[in-house]
């Protein structure tokens, strides 16, 4: 089979080197890809976003499969248009990304449903948004409509910042478009949980749970960041508490998205946070979270591809889908400066004991040798029998990469650690 992925990140090596495990996978292109992942894909230098060029190349070279991971071409439609084109794909197409896309239509999914998730408001209207937050409980969070590379989502601990969001979302247009509709909703407490889950619109099986850190410093301090750092299983999502997920949010999910029309097949991933009042969604997501995937496909012991084409073919139901009962961690190295202005074009070394455990996200390859080009550049995931073991061990494998001024969050996995007490 000839497979094509679209997306240049650390979630999309760590696709391609799971999907390299089936002999069924003879050639696989990455569109872009990165330097590193040239190491296990070719890479062909073709944007995540420029949806005729990838439709074009993948009916030129008779592709049989196209994996689309990241979150803009899915909003876009690169699904439609391939499928249009006679190749089958995994993941949603433009109606089902919109679960994504757009949080006033994810919000309001939830509320139709019954589906636990904050208390919110919808405004288009910048006084009525302002007016709102004279008396709104404080703290509060606003989030801007559309897609905003994960930074529209604005915590807001006083009144006066709440207001200088709005302002800087709907007339300075921070987010541009995403920003012409904003959702202000209550603020809710809890450990967070990520869960991804392979659905074909019948079926949902979630994959093993996961925890982010999105903070840039230590002790979750600092800006939000793509992700520094993962770790799977999340101590915080007991059995008891998958039960509850499943039966109030998973399987309630996909089903209100088949009632409206809009049946979602590929990765659907639910951030969640386990409060007080029991597990409630934050946001939902149309793909494979990074670095999330980092640590929960380490884990997975069944055939990615297999599964993907069963989802693809709608009999996920029939197909093996088992993780190990070991656990990972994924620490990610950034540039100096991230996730503001950062370095680039820093020399790149990685022993080669520890590439099979790399994911690289950020770095180009010049004269055989790999620079940094990213502000994630890459992640290294260990995984081992305990949880203090996994974290020690890719921090120990982290020592093994080098580029200038490599930064790391130090405490990866410390409050799961904390968790398991
Ligand atoms: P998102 O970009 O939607 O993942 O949101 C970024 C982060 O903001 C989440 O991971 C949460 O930590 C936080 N967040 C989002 N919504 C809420 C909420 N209603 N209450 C508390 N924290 C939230
Ligand atoms: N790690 C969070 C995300 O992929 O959105």
């Amino acid at each position: 089979m000839k497979i094509l992925v679209v997306g240049g990140g650390g979630r999309e090596h760590a696709v391609i080197k799971k999907l390299k495990e089936n002999p069924k996978a003879e050639k696989i292109y990455a569109l872009p890809g990165n330097g590193g992942i040239a190491a296990d894909a070719e890479c062909v230098n073709i944007a995540a976003t420029d949806i005729d060029g990838i439709v074009k190349f993948a009916y030129e070279n008779k592709i049989d499969y196209a994996v689309v991971t990241p979150d803009d071409p899915l909003v876009l439609g690169c699904v439609d248009a391939l499928e249009g084109h006679g190749i089958p794909c995994f993941g949603p197409r433009k109606n089902a990304a919109i679960i994504e896309g757009s949080k006033v239509f994810s919000k309001n999914l939830m509320k139709k449903y019954g589906i636990p998730t904050a208390k919110y408001e919808v405004f288009s209207d910048m006084e009525a948004a302002l007016a709102y937050l004279d008396t709104a409980p404080i703290p509060t969070v606003i989030k801007a409509d559309g897609l905003a590379l994960g930074k529209g989502v604005i915590i807001a601990e006083t009144r006066e910042e709440a207001k200088a969001a709005v302002v800087s979302m709907m007339r300075d247009k921070k987010f541009g478009k995403s920003g012409d509709n904003i959702v202000i909703e209550e603020f809710l407490e809890g450990p967070e949980v990520s869960v991804l889950s392979f659905t074909d619109g019948k079926t949902v099986v979630p994959m093993i749970s996961s925890m982010d850190h999105k903070r840039a410093g230590d002790n979750d301090t600092g800006l939000n960041t793509g992700g520094m750092g993962t770790v799977a299983p999340n101590p915080y999502y007991t059995p008891a508490v998958a039960e509850r997920c499943m039966k109030e949010i998973f399987l309630p999910t996909v089903a209100a998205m088949n009632a409206e029309g809009r049946t979602f097949k590929g990765c659907l991933y639910f951030g969640l946070m386990i409060t007080k009042d029991g597990p409630k969604v934050i946001e939902y997501n149309c793909r494979f979270g990074d670095p999330e995937t980092q640590v929960v496909l380490p884990l997975l012991e069944s055939d990615l591809l297999d599964i993907m084409l069963a989802v693809t073919e709608e009999r996920l139901a029939e197909v093996p889908v088992k993780f190990s009962d070991k656990n990972a961690c994924c620490v990610i190295a950034a540039s100096a400066g991230y996730p503001q202005n950062y370095e680039k074009n820093k020399l790149l070394t990685i022993d080669a004991g520890v590439l099979p455990h790399v994911y690289v996200a950020g770095a180009v390859k010049k004269d055989g040798a790999l620079y940094t080009n990213g502000g994630r550049v890459l992640g290294v995931t260990a995984v081992e029998a305990t949880l203090p073991e996994a974290v020690c061990s890719a921090y120990a494998m982290m020592e093994k990469v080098e580029f200038e001024n490599k930064y790391c969050r130090s405490d990866i996995g410390a409050r799961a650690m904390k968790g398991k007490q």
